[in-house]
């Protein structure tokens, strides 16, 4: 009988599989089904995890020009077959086509960037000239850290994906994938793609079925030894409490600020406002979440926002819209919710508050102060809360009260106010004169508070999954 096209399987030790139990993934658009992957269980998802440890044995010894050699054809199949790969992840988490196309071509430079920087990741040597020791010579290899459990979520399913696993195989680790149940179409395509190149079985493997049903099981098995998390706070927050003694890695939500001067150049922070909050409908942990803006000048800013806003186009992702339906119901839920919460407490709508089903027209309130629970909720959807400040030192204060800390922006064209309160915010980075935002992908990426824990970034991720391993020579001194 000919395969279903539509039905995807997960890789483990080397094989395609699929256990006859399968979970839908709709798709946003139509509200149709886009595909099913495998609704894996206990025995399977053990299963892979032996796999991974027996292989991580021979992978990390085997000559990191091999490893590269074998990553890179897996990198050429990807490129192969990038349209088809960015047509599926559109229809199941409505991403534009031309943006899918985008995050695949920069997912596989993050690899040829990731291949290389693994080359120049020496040892690193220490002669002992201290505590009165002459005669040692200590070498400190970055070796890898085991096996690692990859999860991923689903609003950038390829690049939040390649992004762990290509820095994790490249040092000699083995990988337990699982992608977003939205993303995993894509996910398990991915996994075919590595079949297809030939990685050594059990190096790497892809498991699917729901986070809240397998979640625990596969956080939980003794051999992980790094679990590397992307998705929202709650999940990674219940990741750590519940992981035995593993490293983490875990990049959570945001809330990040746009404070905006009143000698900012408006025009341009409007367009990098109006990007940083809609790309993608907003469904970006970096999207800018909350605008703060001198009272003096907010007028005419928010009369920007408004014009630039009102150009996007809001439809579906095959048209290329700027604006295309968020991932699901309980997401459009959540934004009514916040939206109402904060037009009962006196907030404006500026433009939006337009629903057809999930897709929403992009939204910003006005006159939005700190009662509300817009100022510090995200909401991951097209909807940006306008908060006017008289001294910056509450917009400080604002922008570091909240539970998150990824990133922020500054906007002003005096670089010694851009350079005092950049120095004061509590986040992972701040962007002067310019939209928050993860890449370039080899930036150091981390988050504090809520918002995570450990660093990517190319090299910071090569560092993340190895640990030194020193071999000390020691010598009697002979004359
Ligand atoms: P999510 O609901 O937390 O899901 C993320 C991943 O965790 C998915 O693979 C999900 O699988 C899995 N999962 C769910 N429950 C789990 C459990 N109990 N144990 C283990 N894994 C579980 O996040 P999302 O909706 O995909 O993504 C949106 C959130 O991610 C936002 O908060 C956003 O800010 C954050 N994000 C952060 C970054 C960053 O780098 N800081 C980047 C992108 C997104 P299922 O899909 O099967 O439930
Ligand atoms: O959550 C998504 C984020 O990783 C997207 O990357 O560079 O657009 O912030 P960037």
């Amino acid at each position: 009988m000919e395969k279903n096209k539509n039905q995807y399987q997960a890789l483990i030790n080397g094989e395609l599989y699929e256990n006859k139990q399968w979970v839908t993934v709709m798709n946003p658009t139509t509200n149709q089904p886009a595909g099913q992957v495998p609704a894996l269980t206990k025995t399977d998802i053990d299963k892979t995890y032996q796999a991974a440890k027996t292989a991580q044995i021979v992978w990390g010894q085997m000559p990191i020009l091999k490893r590269i050699e074998l990553l890179n054809n897996w990198k050429q199949l990807i490129i192969r077959d990038k349209k088809n790969m960015a047509d599926i992840m559109s229809s199941e988490i409505a991403k534009g086509v031309k943006a899918a196309v985008s995050e695949i071509d920069r997912s596989v430079e993050y690899i040829e960037y990731t291949l290389q920087e693994a080359l120049r990741l020496h040892p690193q040597s220490y002669t002992g000239d201290s505590w009165g020791v002459i005669n040692k010579l200590g070498v400190f290899e970055h070796v890898p850290k085991g096996v690692i459990l990859a999860i991923s979520p689903f609003n950038y399913p390829v690049n939040l994906s390649v992004s762990k696993i290509f820095p994790a195989l490249v040092t000699g680790n083995s990988v337990v994938f699982k992608p977003a149940t939205q993303g995993s179409l894509v996910g398990l395509y991915l996994a075919k793609l590595a079949n297809e190149a030939k990685i050594p079985p059990g190096v790497f493997n892809a498991v699917s079925g729901k986070g809240s049903e397998i979640g625990d099981i596969l956080i939980e098995n003794p051999i992980i030894n790094v679990i590397s998390f992307t998705g929202s706070a709650d999940v990674g927050n219940r990741i750590s409490k519940k992981s035995l003694k593993t490293d983490l890695i875990l990049e959570l939500g945001g809330k990040d600020p746009a404070i905006v001067l009143d000698d900012a150049d408006l025009e341009d922070a409007a367009t990098k406002i109006v990007k940083g909050a809609f790309s993608y409908s907003g469904q970006r942990c970096t999207a800018i979440k909350r605008v703060l803006v001198a009272r003096g000048i907010s007028d005419k800013l928010i009369t920007l926002l408004k014009t630039k806003t009102e150009k996007l186009t809001v439809g579906i992702p095959n048209d290329n819209c700027d604006i295309t339906p968020v991932i699901d119901m309980p997401t459009v839920e959540n934004s009514k919710k916040l939206i109402k919460d904060a037009l009962d407490k006196g907030a404006s709508c500026l433009t939006g508050n337009q629903f057809k089903g999930n897709l929403m027209s992009p939204t910003i309130l006005t006159n939005v102060t700190i009662n509300m629970d817009l100022a510090w909720e995200e909401p991951f959807a097209p909807l940006l809360p306008i908060i006017a400040f008289d001294d910056i030192k509450d917009a400080i204060k604002i922008a570091n009260d909240s539970k998150y800390g990824l990133q922020a922006s500054v906007f002003t064209t005096n670089i010694n106010s851009a350079m005092s309160i950049a120095k004061q915010l509590d986040v992972g980075s701040v962007n002067i004169n310019d939209q928050s935002q993860r890449g370039p992908d080899h930036f150091p990426f981390t988050g504090v508070k809520d918002s995570g824990l450990g660093v990517q970034g190319i090299h910071a991720s090569l560092i993340s999954f190895t640990r030194p391993k020193g071999i000390v020579v020691n010598w009697k001194t002979k004359i």
